[in-house]
């Protein structure tokens, strides 16, 4: 039952909690879904193999988030980097959004899930957005789990957009300059009703953000594991909440 652990980087796992223990479940969950390309080459398959799994994985951990009371769920699917891939790839991403919602919409609706997009519309083909847009719609009203797709992505791009705005209202005289302090540059940016992400998890080995929320993984707790996405279940993920339960955050007080 323990073989996976040593697949963490740095941490022991602790002796698994029973899950109705309500110690500090984080309140916004944020992943890297990565190592779908090497899934499906460990196995002779094409990238897009890895992808299709992967989108099965999403299914299991938006459902146990959602059980354990975490509010915010975070799942980078697509970043402003990710443009360079092959462009067969690249249409296939953007394909998943749909092969997934048809089929998982109506459970997110049951489950009380309300499916949000963070990333920019721009150059989102129509089909990807249509099929993101209904999610959003028909889940508008939940109150349960805020599933927040990360698609079109990039930490620099939402800052850049960020400044921009603020130079704008600056220069309209909506806001001064002075003002600018830290809840106002949050509240430019496209997490703008949302907490910051308490754990980060990153599958697949990197150790590296790859240009993901930047500013608001400030005081984030990272949790990093070898396991491929496609093979990442949701005991990987209550592994990490047991870590998180674990980590003593500071922020930079004693
Ligand atoms: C993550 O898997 C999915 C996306 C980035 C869209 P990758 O496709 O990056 O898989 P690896 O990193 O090449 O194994
Ligand atoms: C980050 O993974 C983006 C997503 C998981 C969507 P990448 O595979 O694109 O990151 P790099 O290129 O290894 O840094
Ligand atoms: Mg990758």
């Amino acid at each position: 039952m323990f073989e996976k652990f040593t697949s963490w980087k740095k941490d022991k796992v602790p002796n698994v909690p029973k899950e109705n223990e309500s110690m500090s479940i984080p309140h916004h969950v944020a992943i890297i879904m990565d190592g779908n390309g090497r899934w499906a080459k460990q196995k002779g398959l094409p990238r897009v193999a890895g992808h299709r799994e992967g989108m099965k994985v999403v299914n299991k951990i938006v459902k146990k988030a959602n059980d354990i009371g975490v509010k915010v769920l975070t799942l980078y699917a697509f970043s402003t980097e990710n443009w360079k891939r092959p462009k067969p790839e690249v249409e296939f991403l953007m394909k998943l959004p749909e092969l997934y919602l048809d089929k998982e919409l109506p459970k997110l609706v049951e489950q009380n899930v309300k499916v949000q997009l963070m990333g920019r519309r721009e150059n989102l083909p129509e089909h990807t957005l249509r099929a993101v847009d209904t999610a959003i719609e028909q889940t508008k009203q939940n109150t349960g789990l805020i599933l927040n797709f990360a698609l079109n992505y990039g930490s620099r791009a939402e800052i850049i957009d960020a400044v921009q705005s603020i130079a704008k209202d600056v220069e309209a005289g909506v806001i001064s300059h002075e003002s600018i302090d830290e809840s106002v540059i949050a509240s430019y940016l496209m997490t703008k009703e949302l907490p910051d992400p308490d754990l980060l998890i990153r599958t697949s080995g990197e150790m590296r953000l790859s240009n993901f929320m930047l500013w608001q993984l400030a005081y984030s707790e990272f949790c990093f594991t070898d396991v491929l996405w496609p093979d990442f279940s949701e005991k990987h993920f209550m592994e990490a909440i047991h870590m998180y339960q674990q980590r003593a955050r500071r922020y930079g007080g004693v």
